[in-house]
């Protein structure tokens, strides 16, 4: 069987320094931002203890993203952020709760936003899988009445462009995979320089700004992971966050959030350890970490959507590879097994939410004494979307 684990010793002690290229941004300025947007909502922290106790854990918690803003994943966490900022930045308003929380902690009125930015022409680009897409156009096209158009794979079925419309934008459909998608919508993009803003949760060559919001962004679910974790375990922090990586945004956004050396002065407990889960026919973090450097895999077709890239974000790797202490591989068998030992708790995750409790399983089986599972880990697992609908894997 080939190997579906793979261990990252470097990453044990490392510790992430902001810097220009990694600024770092007050969670609480994000946060007081998404607690303004309409709808906001605290996604819940389910306990399973019966998994804890037959894994021999001390808690295994998980994240349930299934409802955030109405939306059944969490980018619309990044995406919202990113819109918001992207568009201040173009249209030189701000700082308001841009970077860091004023006294008031008001965001300017999304209203007043969106008249400026239609009177230039301002006009949104984005590309998907699905969940980015569709959280970018209720930002950009619902909150900010912004023309929007978002790029997809051919392959992408008509439920999830309908619903990519139902938001309001424009879908534009080119041939072959998600990264094949890439280097068209940054043409189109490109093509309009003045009026069109490119919003992509991948970073790529020149084109990283608007990434780093998304990771920024994804930080309002880790502020509420670590409050809601404390208050279920009798104030034992996280040891264990299990995280789905696509092109590596939400796989940075844990890493850096567990590995700041902010949170790691000080603390007496051991540093947590992050651990990504990827399908094993789009595995490209697990491929990188194994070569010592970013590498691109041909990707195949697999039931967890989101996670369906060959190519990490530049933005994200060099922090995977120096902080993420182990990838693992699933089948879509073992996902859609997880989806179905989840439901049975009365948990409603899709596959790539699922997966992290099969990368669990997997981690548990063989790994446990070098990642320190035992029965003081307090284990999280970021469950990104909820439930959909998928073709059964056989
Ligand atoms: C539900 C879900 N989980 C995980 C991911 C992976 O996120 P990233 O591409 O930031 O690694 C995605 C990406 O779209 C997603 O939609």
């Amino acid at each position: 069987m080939t190997p579906s684990i793979q261990l990252n010793a470097l990453a044990r002690n490392w510790a992430l320094t902001p810097s220009a290229t990694n600024p770092s941004v007050s969670a609480e300025a994000v946060l007081a931002f998404h607690t303004q947007v309409p709808g906001y909502n605290e996604t819940p922290l389910h306990t399973l203890p019966d998994l804890a106790s037959s894994l021999g854990l001390g808690h295994v918690l998980l994240k349930d993203e299934s409802d955030r803003f109405g939306l059944p994943a969490f980018k619309i966490l990044g995406a919202s952020w990113a819109v918001y900022r992207a568009v201040c930045s173009r249209l030189n308003l701000g700082p308001a709760t841009a970077t860091s929380p004023d006294s008031s902690n008001k965001i300017i009125p999304f209203a007043d936003i969106g008249a400026a930015a239609r009177e230039k022409g301002i006009h949104i680009i984005t590309l998907t899988e699905g969940n980015c897409g569709r959280a970018v156009a209720r930002m950009a096209a619902g909150h900010l009445g912004l023309r929007t158009t978002v790029y997809v794979p051919s392959y992408m079925d008509a439920l999830t462009r309908s619903k990519i419309r139902g938001e309001g934008a424009e879908v534009v459909e080119v041939a072959g995979s998600y990264d094949d998608v890439i280097p068209v919508a940054l043409a189109a993009a490109a093509a309009e320089a003045d009026n069109a803003i490119m919003v992509m949760d991948v970073g790529v060559e020149g084109c990283d700004e608007v990434p780093r919001y998304f990771v920024q962004g994804y930080g309002t679910m880790l502020a509420e992971s670590d409050r809601q974790v404390l208050g279920v375990t009798g104030d034992r922090p996280t040891t264990h966050a299990v995280v789905p990586v696509g092109a590596g945004s939400i796989g940075e956004a844990v890493t850096a959030h567990f590995k700041s050396a902010a949170r790691s002065t000080g603390t007496a407990h051991r540093p947590t350890k992050v651990i990504a889960v990827e399908p094993t026919t789009a595995a490209c973090l697990f491929e990188s970490l194994k070569a010592g450097k970013s590498v691109s895999v041909p990707t195949g077709d697999t039931i967890m959507c989101g996670m369906n890239c060959g190519t990490l974000s530049t933005t994200a790797w060099p922090v995977l590879r120096d902080g993420m202490d182990a990838s693992v591989t699933i089948t879509d068998l073992e996902a859609h097994d997880a989806v179905r030992e989840l439901t049975a708790r009365g948990i409603h995750a899709g596959p790539c939410g699922a997966a992290t409790l099969a990368a669990l399983k997997r981690l548990c089986e063989d790994h446990k004494k070098e990642l320190d599972l035992d029965e003081n880990s307090v284990v999280v697992l970021y469950c990104t979307e909820g439930t959909r609908e998928y073709l059964m894997p056989s």
